[in-house]
């Protein structure tokens, strides 16, 4: 992509409404455009992002068995008055007449919907287990919303929902997605820590809150340090085998959010082990048993031949707060720093005398060569300062800025920046394009 035709709308200074450090960079970078209070329009670039971090969901999720599906956004009340949560969810829901004058909703969420498609196809404990989720936008009238797509009213979620036969095989259903959202934000360059969180009426352990560190969080959490130097499980998982041992070396070491932090055993941690710090919930795994099964009347015949409510999860990933969350974990003072696998582009190719005949056909080779070995190259070819260009650059954070200017191509060289750690080497263009399309990712 040539800068010059594409549209990146970069503000020099950040807009006063914003109060934090992903939402100064995102509205800088021309990522995102406000539209209303919590609700954003996706740019090119912002969009870029949300879609790589959308299809690390969806390959991590297809991976522990789940299977995709789209629901819509706009829902029936008559369904959420069968689980009785109509009434209950209050004004968080947005509420929509049609021109029938039937109610309907903008969907906060799914359980009712997808528990209406199992009830209508499922009846056997045969076919089960099973995981369907989707990747859509949600709507939640928070009171307040901030932080831009940290905490928006429209958001884009995936959520996840299991069925299960009973709690035992629940509970695997649990564990295979505890072990794809540990992968899911690692591939992200995120440590996520499942920290212990809230049941409600249903008890037990299985709810976690997967949390990144970050002093704009609006979570206090508590941890051990170990917790953040744990490596996450490989690629190589097998999702059918018992999960619990992986399960439970998380588990068993001390992490948990201010609702159910317990100060005794923290303070049994050694001193030097014990992690206070503010935290960003990026994910949500809850088993709630048979309350939406229940009432709605979604059972399944056992071996036995007696009908039951299946058991349910769920299992929400925050796909549009992740861009935040990733920026506030990876940024320095000149912008954003990308993790490879999530950059809106792996190469940015600076020109440095857009309209000199030989910088435009060495940059004109540059990009031919990186387009055909796979790579997303965002080429700036605007006649324009150096230094704009660096700023604008380091500002929209790329993995690699290739710099190619008069003076180096005279020697036969040019530059190559790696963002996150600053450092410049100067090579032939043979050398910088073997670095480059060398790069696992
Ligand atoms: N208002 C919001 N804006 C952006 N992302 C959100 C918002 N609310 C929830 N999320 C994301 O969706 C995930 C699943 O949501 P859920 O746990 O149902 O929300 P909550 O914790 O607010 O009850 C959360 O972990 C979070 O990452
Ligand atoms: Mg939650």
């Amino acid at each position: 992509m040539r800068l010059s035709r594409y549209f990146l709308p970069i503000l020099k200074e950040a807009p006063r409404e914003a109060e934090i450090v992903s939402h100064k960079l995102m509205l800088r970078a021309g990522m995102i455009r406000q539209q209303s209070a919590g609700i954003y329009s996706w740019l090119p670039l912002g969009l870029k992002v949300l879609d790589k971090i959308g299809d690390i969901v969806r390959e991590e999720q297809n991976r522990a068995g789940a299977q995709e599906v789209l629901m819509p956004t706009i829902q029936s009340a008559d369904l959420w008055r069968e689980s009785g949560r109509y009434d209950a969810y209050g004004k968080e829901m947005l509420r929509i007449t049609d021109r029938h004058e039937r109610e309907m909703l903008y969907g906060p969420t799914n359980e009712e919907m997808i528990t209406e498609i199992f009830r209508s196809y499922v009846r056997s404990y045969r076919d089960l287990p099973l995981n369907l989720y989707h990747i859509q936008w949600k709507f939640r009238d928070e009171v307040r919303p901030r932080f831009g797509v940290m905490r928006g009213r429209e958001f884009l979620m995936k959520d996840a929902y299991s069925f299960d036969v009973d709690q035992e095989r629940a509970r695997h259903a649990y564990n295979r997605m505890f072990v794809a959202y540990l992968r899911t934000y690692a591939r992200m360059g995120l440590k996520a820590i499942p920290m212990r969180a809230d049941t409600g009426p249903i008890g037990g352990d299985m709810s976690h809150e997967f949390i990144i560190l970050a002093s704009t969080g609006e979570s206090q959490v508590y941890c051990t340090q170990d917790l953040l130097d744990m490596p996450v499980p490989g690629v190589d998982t097998d999702f059918d085998a018992d999960l619990t041992p992986i399960v439970e070396s998380f588990t068993s070491q001390y992490a948990a959010t201010e609702e159910k932090h317990d100060e005794a055993a923290f303070a049994a941690l050694p001193e030097d082990k014990r992690v206070t710090a503010r935290g960003i919930e990026v994910g949500h795994i809850f088993y709630f048993g048979t309350k939406y099964s229940e009432p709605m009347g979604a059972k399944v015949a056992g071996p036995d031949g007696v009908e039951r409510p299946v058991h349910m999860g769920s299992y929400g990933v925050g796909v549009s707060r992740l861009v935040a969350g990733i920026i506030e974990a990876s940024h320095d003072a000149a912008g954003i720093i990308w993790p490879d696998a999530v950059a809106p582009f792996d190469v940015g190719l600076i020109n440095l005398k857009a309209g000199d005949a030989n910088t435009d056909a060495a940059c004109a080779g540059l990009y031919a060569a990186l387009t055909a070995a796979g790579k997303d190259v965002l080429y700036d070819d605007v006649d324009t300062r150096a230094g704009a260009k660096f700023a604008t650059m380091d500002l929209i954070g790329l993995p690699w800025q290739l710099i190619v200017g008069p003076k180096g191509l005279a020697d036969g060289t040019v530059e190559l920046k790696r963002r996150a750690t600053g450092e410049r080497q100067v090579l032939s263009r043979e050398a910088a394009l073997a670095l480059l399309t060398a790069k696992a990712n």
